[in-house]
């Protein structure tokens, strides 16, 4: 009967749990009997020196659904990223979990996520932020302020916005979702791993869930969390921010440089003593040209656009004729307005209204993003982009996502 079941694995770092990691193993396969599903937990242990591998080979005796995978110290999330790749290559796992040794994460929530996937989810988090979820109430201020402010900087720096626990630990996630991640650019070895994680789900349009859970403080053992952790956030939230306005801030510097390619035509023209109400309109269309190719190739490039290079080709030839028209009549206008300043800021004052309708009509009609989410050249580029060992692939439709600015 549970052949057909999803397979389920519940990823679990662990560095120096000793007095935690038998009975969390004995928790969960007491609460596994209770579900439908095929259960399996993944140990990944950085060689602890207190000896947490070597029980959980001990329990491995008893338990044939349990794994364990050794490796270097390099962090949570560069754990979390080796047991992932474990479990969907060699155990092919439906889903992954991601959940802490140390009991902050009740097992007994863990078909309440799990019944969360089955309804459809791609990615259920274990929030405490959500109502009916909760932080220990003997957290300390430093405590609670570091969680806020932790997850304040992931909403509104990275911006994911619509997600209440961003730095939860405890999450339940389908692999085919994690198969269109791209897990090389995620560049974070420690707690940072959370955020670019969630981001990433949000990025690949995941179907995310936040259910409420009550955060329970460790009773035995202590937090890993180091000062590299939190330096690495910090750096993390704002990489993501940057990574999202990349179109903005490249379209900005392509404007700029077109600004002195203008300019510089127009004095080149001047001094090869060229009457200015014609070098005007022959250095705007050459900052236009110019300013077309870079966004063409690098601004937009991730675009996907519906027309042929000949079509945008065209469509830029129209929005140039526009934009130089809207340039040229604000440098005739200003320069019969005021006649005696220098003709190189009639030409620069021109330049801004051109730019502005420029850029609208190029981004929202001449290299208009067309969503084909579930075409097969997308899935094709995906899985080119992830070289994990993907087999398995459902339809994902686009539920969240964060904008491209
Ligand atoms: N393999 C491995 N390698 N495991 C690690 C490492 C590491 O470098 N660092 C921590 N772990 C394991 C711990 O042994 C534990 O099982 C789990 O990861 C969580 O570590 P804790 O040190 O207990 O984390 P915490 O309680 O400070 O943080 C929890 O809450 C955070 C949000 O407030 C975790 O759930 C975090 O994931 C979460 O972001
Ligand atoms: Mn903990």
């Amino acid at each position: 009967m549970k052949e057909n079941a999803k397979k389920v694995v519940i990823i679990v770092p662990t560095y120096n749990e000793r007095d935690n990691i038998k009975a969390l193993i004995e928790k969960l396969q007491t609460q596994f009997e209770t579900m439908p599903h095929r259960m399996h937990i993944l140990v990944v242990d950085d060689h602890s020196p207190d000896g947490t591998a070597a029980i959980v080979r001990q329990c491995q005796t008893r338990y044939p659904n349990l794994h364990l995978m050794g490796g270097k110290k390099d962090g949570l999330g560069a754990a979390y990223i080796r047991g992932m790749r474990h479990a969907l290559e060699n155990i092919q796992a439906d889903v992954v979990f991601e959940m802490d040794a140390d009991f902050s994460h009740k097992p007994e929530d863990v078909p309440r996520l799990m019944s969360e996937i089955d309804a459809g989810a791609d990615f259920v988090i274990g929030s405490r932020y959500v109502k009916g979820g909760s932080i220990p109430g003997n957290w300390g201020l430093l405590r609670r302020l570091n969680s806020f402010f932790g997850n304040m900087a992931a909403r509104y720096i990275a911006g994911i916005y619509q997600i209440q626990d961003c730095t939860a630990g405890f999450r339940a996630i389908r692999t085919s979702l994690l198969c269109r991640i791209d897990f090389k650019r995620l560049r974070v070895q420690g707690y940072a791993f959370q955020v670019a994680l969630l981001h990433a789900a949000v990025s690949a349009g995941a179907r995310i869930k936040e259910i409420p859970v009550s955060f329970i403080d460790r009773k035995y053992g202590d937090s890993k969390l180091g000062l590299s952790d939190i330096i690495e956030f910090i750096f993390n939230v704002w990489w993501l921010r940057l990574q999202s306005s990349k179109t903005f801030i490249r379209f900005g510097l392509v404007g700029a440089m077109g600004v002195f390619v203008n300019l510089g035509f127009f004095t080149l023209f001047l001094t090869m003593g060229m009457n200015k109400f014609i070098a005007s309109p022959f250095a705007i269309e050459l900052s236009i040209i110019s300013n077309f190719l870079f966004n063409n190739f690098w601004t937009f490039r991730q675009r996907k656009t519906k027309d042929r290079i000949r079509i945008k080709g065209l469509k830029f030839n129209l929005v140039s004729v526009l934009t130089l028209g809207v340039s040229y009549s604000t440098f005739v206008g200003l320069s019969f307005a005021f006649p005696n300043i220098a003709p190189q800021l009639h030409q620069l004052f021109g330049i801004i209204p051109g730019m502005l309708i420029n850029y609208l009509l190029n981004s929202y009609w001449t290299f208009k993003h067309v969503e084909d989410r579930d075409s097969d050249a997308d899935k094709l580029k995906i899985n080119k982009h992830c070289d994990w060992k993907c087999s398995k692939r459902e339809d994902d439709p686009q539920h969240l996502s964060i904008g491209d600015i």
